[in-house]
């Protein structure tokens, strides 16, 4: 038969064609980062019968030393058995997989290799060859161990503090009164919640002598640790002051104040507790003294906000007097206020943060809703009043979070 030599020559050049694809994909293989590497799995222990050179600049072996071994070789003693175990079952059930899994380079340097693992299959569908892709991971896998390890160390530094936290709070919690004094003329009655596990507010009731009271209310600048710190010292100061005045109201003694005297009380802490430049810290304070006999409350305000008195009639009074805070400057200029009480009266000292606490567009609760819901709960005992107050300024933040302290002291002449 002749030859067609158009024929020949079209063959020829769909033959060097096809070369020049093969050339072409086996140089895209040995340029790819990753190592490319094929098994043939109807071979015993499924060898390596291609290798790219992307393998061999992942793992220093040459493609020479490693056809027809199996891959295995890679692994070391620190190599994870539950992942080996996890490729032999793809492997051996033909499917899919992928796995992170510590390999050693020819020189012993440990590498995390990203292993994709491929199933190719004749014509029957029978599994021939596996393709595995080997990627490494180091950078990341040693970047998640570091972070991992900061967010260990931060958790148990957090654990630490928080500790440290909840013990202090209990320490602040402990210098409140735990219980009112027991008086057949005065009832007591108070909340305390901080906005954070340490709080800048403090309250407490001393009894002077069967008849006065000295009570104070404290909201310290700021909130958390350091205003807890000052507002601690505070609660020692009065307990100390207390004790060294022989828990009477009696003339001073060396080192220590009456408690009598509220102008006394006020100015002596604004010597004591001069801001400095660097903690800038001062406090808001409503000390008073509860005479039965007289039948009157005599008291300081140095910043506090409106002490509020509800009168049995259903009457009330919001008693703003101005004054700075403690502190804050040299020579304040105090005075006494004084403020009538019958019997069933009930007054309240609190700190801002019942008052400023905001409802969802930023409207404060205010002294005269706060008056409102104490005259509401007027024929309510003492103790459910407030209670029902506070849900009253519960309700009014909402979903909103507590950003102040929160405290109520209130007393009632019985
Ligand atoms: C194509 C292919 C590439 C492989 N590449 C790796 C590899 O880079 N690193 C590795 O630890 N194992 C690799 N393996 C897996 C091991 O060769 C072997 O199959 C695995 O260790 C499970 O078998 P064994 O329990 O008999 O050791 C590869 C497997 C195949 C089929």
């Amino acid at each position: 038969m002749d030859k067609n030599p158009k024929k020949d020559s079209r063959a020829t050049e769909k033959d060097s064609l096809v070369a020049d694809i093969l050339l072409l994909k086996d140089r895209a293989l040995d340029v790819a980062a990753e190592g490319i590497t094929i098994a043939d799995m109807r071979l015993p222990d499924q060898p390596l019968i291609y290798i790219n050179e992307g393998f061999e600049r992942l793992t220093g072996y040459s493609a020479k030393s490693m056809f027809g071994k199996n891959c295995r070789f890679l692994q070391g003693a620190d190599t994870d058995q539950d992942t080996v175990r996890q490729i032999s079952e793809a492997l051996a059930n033909g499917t899919e997989c992928t796995v992170e899994i510590l390999n050693q380079t020819k020189d012993g340097r440990p590498f995390w290799n990203r292993l994709s693992l491929t199933p190719v299959t004749d014509s029957l569908g029978e599994v021939t060859h596996f393709i595995g892709v080997q990627s490494d991971i180091t950078k990341r896998k040693n970047a998640e161990t570091a972070l991992r390890e900061a967010n260990q160390k931060l958790e148990r530094a957090n654990r630490h503090m928080k500790r440290n936290l909840d013990a202090a709070a209990k320490i602040q919690r402990s210098l409140l009164p735990d219980s009112a004094p027991v008086s057949d003329d005065v009832m007591f009655s108070w909340v305390f919640q901080p906005c954070d596990e340490l709080a800048g507010d403090t309250l407490n009731v001393f009894p002077l002598d069967e008849k006065r009271f000295a009570v104070y209310m404290i909201d310290v600048s700021g909130h958390g640790v350091s205003a807890s710190l000052l507002s601690v010292t505070l609660s020692h100061w009065f307990s100390r002051h207390f004790q060294i005045s022989g828990n009477s109201g009696g003339e001073p003694q060396t080192d220590s104040i009456s408690f009598s005297s509220p102008l006394a009380v006020a100015e002596e802490l604004n010597r004591q507790f001069q801001m400095d430049a660097e903690n800038a810290q001062y406090f808001t304070m409503c000390f008073g003294v509860i005479d039965v006999d007289a039948g009157e409350f005599r008291y300081v305000a140095a910043g506090c906000p409106p002490v509020i008195v509800a009168g049995k009639e259903g009457n009330s009074d919001i008693r703003v007097v101005e004054g700075f805070p403690v502190g804050i400057v040299d020579q304040p200029e105090y005075s006494e206020n004084v403020i009538k009480l019958d019997s069933g009266d009930r007054v309240f000292l609190y700190t801002d943060g019942v008052t400023e606490a905001e409802d969802r567009n930023d409207n404060p609760y205010g002294t005269e809703l706060m008056a409102q819901n104490i005259l509401k709960n007027g024929d309510r005992e003492l103790e459910d009043c407030l209670g029902a107050v506070m849900e009253s300024v519960t309700a009014w933040r909402g979903d909103r979070s507590l950003d102040d302290d929160v405290s109520i002291l209130a007393f009632e002449l019985t």
